[in-house]
């Protein structure tokens, strides 16, 4: 089969995934990877882009199952960082070469409309970087005082498609709470730069609904979609499933099906803005994160939260850069880059078309997405 997916459509689409998520042949896989990097090269360019995470908070109300910050887990301690400590941090991810800051926390209610708003106005007053937020699922008056305050961007991962595995991994939080797509819509709507990603290899998810999670994503019309593999954490139900037996038909959460993934999503979305993931560059500390942006990827999202509070904000275990300082992070990305022939970009990395796209469709965010049938 060619890896030329981008014409197909409906079944014959999810064949050739299936083919390839389920290939092993590394001939074959060559063909796919050199697809991916060619595509990436003539739609998103050599550049790659470096967005440093802070950690803002580890505070949470949910229980998701694979997270090791969920609420039930009394073992970790829990911090709110200060504006000031932001702040400053944000400084640093400017002055190390980042053009965007992304602001990441559990799901918590504690972290006020008002205060996010405040910390974002400073962040802008005192830098040019763009601002992206991690908050989990907020309300939509919030959202939209956020946007208005200034920040660019929103993340927001779908995890699954198939609304029974994502509801066996995620507790609901309440009766009215609203699916994941819909804050994506209303996201759009507010002329945010949406971000979404998916999880590789949960417990549960079938190469079929993997496929079909790779189908949504693409379709998702979204800017950015991270995606890497899942770590089993010993503090959450879903401990222990690395020695568990597999059942037939399980998706793997290794490099490989998340090379796979990216590659494939690289080639159905050609200017999407694709990172390789800190959870790969865990499973795959010696190489995952060079393979990952020769075979799609385009940004990189280093972690800039001080030491003593990124100790706390263990989603899983062992994550790359755990005990490492801001300058070896930022030498060793460095060095990863131009060892492939690649240049840190020296602008914010907006999506390429995201002006375009929306002077084209000002209805952006109004079509109907939602969990693929079942
Ligand atoms: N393994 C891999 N990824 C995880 N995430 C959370 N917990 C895990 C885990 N155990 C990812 C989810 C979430 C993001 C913040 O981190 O995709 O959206």
């Amino acid at each position: 089969m060619n890896a030329d997916i981008q014409q197909l459509h409906g079944s014959e689409l999810r064949e050739a995934i299936r083919y390839w998520l389920l290939q092993t042949d590394v001939r074959q896989l060559a063909a796919l990877w050199a697809t991916a990097d060619q595509v990436r090269r003539e739609h998103v360019g050599d550049a790659i882009y470096l967005r440093g995470i802070i950690e803002i908070s580890n505070r949470c109300i949910r229980r998701c199952a694979y997270c090791g910050i969920n609420a039930s887990n009394h073992r970790i301690s829990r911090y709110t960082m200060t504006m000031d400590e932001i702040v400053e941090c944000a400084c640093t991810i400017e002055k190390a070469g980042c053009g965007t800051v992304v602001l990441q926390s559990g799901e918590d209610w504690t972290l006020t409309p008002l205060w996010i708003a405040d910390t974002i106005r400073e962040i802008k007053k005192r830098t040019s970087l763009a601002v992206t937020l991690s908050l989990g699922e907020r309300l939509p008056e919030e959202l939209r005082q956020w946007r208005e305050t200034g920040a660019d961007r929103y993340l927001l991962k779908i995890e699954t498609s198939d609304k029974v595995l994502y509801d066996r991994i995620h507790p609901p939080r309440g009766k009215e709470a609203p699916n994941r797509f819909e804050i994506l819509n209303q996201l759009r709507r507010l002329g945010y730069e949406t971000g979404s990603g998916i999880m590789i290899g949960i417990p549960g998810q079938t190469i079929d609904i993997l496929t079909e999670d790779i189908i949504t994503l693409a379709g998702l019309d979204v800017d950015m979609a991270g995606s890497g593999p899942f770590i089993a954490h010993r503090h959450t139900p879903l401990a222990g499933y690395d020695d568990a037996i597999k059942p037939d038909g399980q998706a793997g959460n290794d490099a490989l099906t998340t090379y796979k993934v990216n590659a494939l999503l690289r080639i159905l979305c050609p200017q999407m803005n694709l990172p390789t993931t800190t959870a790969l560059s865990t499973i795959s500390a010696r190489n995952g994160r060079a393979l990952g942006l020769q075979r799609g990827a385009n940004v990189i999202m280093p972690n800039f939260t001080p030491l003593p509070y990124r100790q706390c904000y263990e989603i899983y275990p062992r994550q790359t850069g755990g005990n490492n300082s801001k300058e070896d992070i930022l030498h060793v990305i460095k060095k990863t880059v131009h060892s492939i022939g690649r240049y840190v970009a020296s602008n914010r990395g907006d999506f390429v078309q995201y002006q375009l796209r929306r002077h084209n469709n000002p209805k952006r965010g109004e079509g109907v997405h939602d969990y693929a049938a079942v």
